[in-house]
C-alpha cells in the first residue's frame, strides 16, 4: 500500500530565504508552499464489490480509479484540511500568526455554519487571518486560488492560506453504485504571497446554474431540511446524471484550458506538467487529447484516491512536487469542473 501523503519530503523549500524580500511587492500571487492530507483508511474496489453490484473491472475500466481514502466518523472537514495546512505552512516558513485569510474551498464543511475557515483558523491559532470558505463544487480550489490572486493584488492581503478539502464520504449513498465507486476524501493547501516573481500567471473561472440538478445533494439546505422523509428517500446523499455530467465536463475543462493559455499568452508545449482535476481518467485522456498534450505531461493519481472534489487539484499538486515531477520555475496548467456547473483553469508559474 502507498504510505500517505503526510511525512513525505517536500520540494517547494527554496522560498524560505527569500521571505523577507518579498514582502512588499504586490505585482504577482505566487505559490511558496503546498501540502496535502488524506485519512488512512483505504476503500478498494474489491471493498465495494462486497457492498454495491460493481466489479473491480467496470470501475477501473470505466474510471481509473483502484481504491480511495475514507475519513472515519470522528474526522471532519477541518481536521483534514489542517494536516495539510500545516505542512504547507512549513514548507513555505509562514507561520499561521503571519496570515492575512484563509480560504476554503468546500462542500461537506464540518458545519452548516460557521464556515470550515473559522474552525481551521482556531486549530492553527491564525489570529490575524479573516476566513472565509467559498463553494464551488470540484472547482473549489481553483475558484479560491483566484480569489486569493485578486485579494493579494488589491493589496488586501500579503499571505493567504488557500485550502480545497471534500469528506464526501460523509454525504455519499454506499448504496448507490453509479456514486460510490467515484468519489474519496481528503485535502490539498497552498500558501500564497504577494511577490515580485512570476506566479499565476492566468485563470479562468466559468459557471452555469441551468445544470444544477444534474449534480447536488437535494436535502440539507433551506430547501429540503433534513427530516423523516428525507431519510427515507435518502435525498441526504450524493445525486448525479453521471453521462450528462462526463459529456459537459470534457467540453468545459477544454474550453477553459484554451482561454486560460491564451490569457497566459502561453502554449501547450510551453507548460511543464498539466494537473487537471481527477474525476474520471477517461474524462483526464478525453481533454489531453483534445489539447493534444503527451500522456507524460498529464498528472493523475485518482487510482488511488478517487475523485476528492475540491481537494483533487491541490492534492494532486502536492503530489507532483513530491515526486519531482514539478520544480522551481515549471508553468503548471490547472482544469477543474464540478457541481453548480463550475469550471475554471490556471496557468501558474511555481
Ligand atoms: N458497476 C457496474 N455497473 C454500473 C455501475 C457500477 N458501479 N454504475 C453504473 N453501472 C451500469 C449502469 O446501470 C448502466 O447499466 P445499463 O446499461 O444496464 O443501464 C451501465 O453501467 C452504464 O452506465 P452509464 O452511467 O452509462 O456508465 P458510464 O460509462 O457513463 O460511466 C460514470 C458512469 C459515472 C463512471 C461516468 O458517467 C462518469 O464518470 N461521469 C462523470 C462523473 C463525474 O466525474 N462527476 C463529478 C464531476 S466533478
Amino acid at each position: 500500500m502507498e504510505p500517505t501523503l503526510i511525512d513525505k519530503p517536500r520540494a517547494l523549500n527554496y522560498y524560505c530565504a527569500n521571505a523577507s524580500e518579498i514582502n512588499s511587492k504586490l505585482k504577482y500571487a505566487k505559490i511558496i508552499g503546498t501540502g496535502s492530507s488524506v485519512p488512512k483508511t483505504v476503500l478498494s474496489n474489491s471493498d465495494l464489490e462486497k457492498m454495491v453490484d460493481t466489479s473491480d473491472e467496470w470501475i477501473t475500466s470505466r474510471t481509473g480509479i483502484k481504491e480511495r481514502r475514507i475519513a472515519d466518523e470522528n474526522t471532519a472537514a477541518s481536521d483534514v484540511a489542517y494536516k495539510a495546512a500545516e505542512k504547507a505552512l512549513k514548507v513555505a516558513c509562514v507561520s499561521p500568526q503571519n496570515l492575512d485569510a484563509i480560504i476554503v474551498g468546500t462542500v461537506t464543511p464540518d458545519f452548516v455554519f460557521p464556515s470550515t475557515a473559522c474552525v481551521l483558523q482556531s486549530l492553527l491559532g491564525a489570529k490575524k487571518a479573516y476566513a472565509f470558505d467559498l463553494m464551488a463544487g470540484c472547482s473549489g480550489f481553483l475558484y479560491t486560488l483566484h480569489v486569493a490572486e485578486g485579494i493579494i493584488k488589491s493589496g488586501g492581503a500579503e499571505k493567504i492560506l488557500v485550502i480545497g478539502v471534500d469528506i464526501l464520504s460523509k454525504i455519499t449513498d454506499f448504496e448507490d453504485r453509479s456514486t460510490c465507486i467515484l468519489f474519496g476524501d481528503g485535502a490539498g493547501a497552498a500558501v500564497l504571497t504577494a511577490s515580485d516573481k512570476p506566479g499565476i500567471l492566468s485563470s479562468i473561472l466559468s459557471s452555469d446554474g441551468d445544470d444544477w440538478d444534474l449534480l447536488y445533494v437535494p436535502a440539507g439546505g433551506s430547501r429540503t431540511p433534513i427530516g423523516e422523509e428525507v431519510l427515507k428517500s435518502r435525498d441526504q446523499y450524493i445525486k448525479m446524471k453521471g453521462n450528462d455530467v462526463f459529456k459537459v465536463a470534457v467540453k468545459s475543462m477544454e474550453s477553459a484550458t484554451i482561454n486560460a493559455l491564451n490569457k497566459a499568452n502561453v502554449s501547450p508545449e510551453d507548460i511543464d506538467l498539466f494537473v487537471p482535476h481527477q474525476a474520471n481518467y477517461r474524462i483526464l485522456e478525453a481533454v489531453r487529447k483534445r489539447l493534444n498534450f503527451p500522456e507524460e505531461k498529464v498528472f493523475a493519481n485518482l487510482d488511488k484516491y478517487g475523485n476528492t472534489s475540491a481537494a483533487s487539484v491541490p492534492l494532486a499538486l502536492d503530489e507532483a512536487v513530491n515526486k519531482g515531477r514539478i520544480k522551481e520555475g515549471n508553468l503548471v496548467l490547472f482544469a477543474a469542473f464540478g457541481a453548480g456547473f463550475t469550471w475554471g483553469a490556471s496557468v501558474v508559474k511555481l
